[in-house]
């Protein structure tokens, strides 16, 4: 099947996300994103920390919805990428997610 609107690509499928986990995915653009799933809910941020370039696929979806990177403990809000813990400085992109048919699909970054 097409992808929901141009501008998405596919990136996994659904039942490859479980619940309170996530997953890093490489897009038809190159760029590595790390899908997460919330109690149900789908998302995707940069899998490259803000920080030192390490995998935030590596860290950890926690309980209070932030993700951890797991090299030097930074925290960030899964919806808006912004720092909630430093060491990181600047914020973890954000990318626009549809499910469609059991597939999710990753568009552009969102506007920080
Ligand atoms: S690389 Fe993520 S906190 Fe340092």
């Amino acid at each position: 099947m097409s992808a929901p609107q141009s501008g998405f690509h596919l990136a996994a499928a659904l039942k490859d996300v479980p619940d309170g986990t996530m997953l890093s995915v490489q897009l038809e653009t190159g760029e590595r994103v790390c899908l997460y799933n919330f109690r149900g809910e789908i998302g995707a941020v940069s899998d490259t920390c803000p920080h030192q370039d390490f995998p935030m696929c590596d860290g950890t979806l926690l309980e209070d919805g932030t993700i951890e990177c797991a090299w030097h403990g930074a925290r960030f809000d899964r919806l808006t990428g912004d720092v909630r813990r430093h060491p990181a400085t600047d914020p973890l992109p954000v990318y626009e997610v549809a499910v469609a048919d059991g597939q999710v699909f990753v568009g552009p970054r969102r506007a920080s």
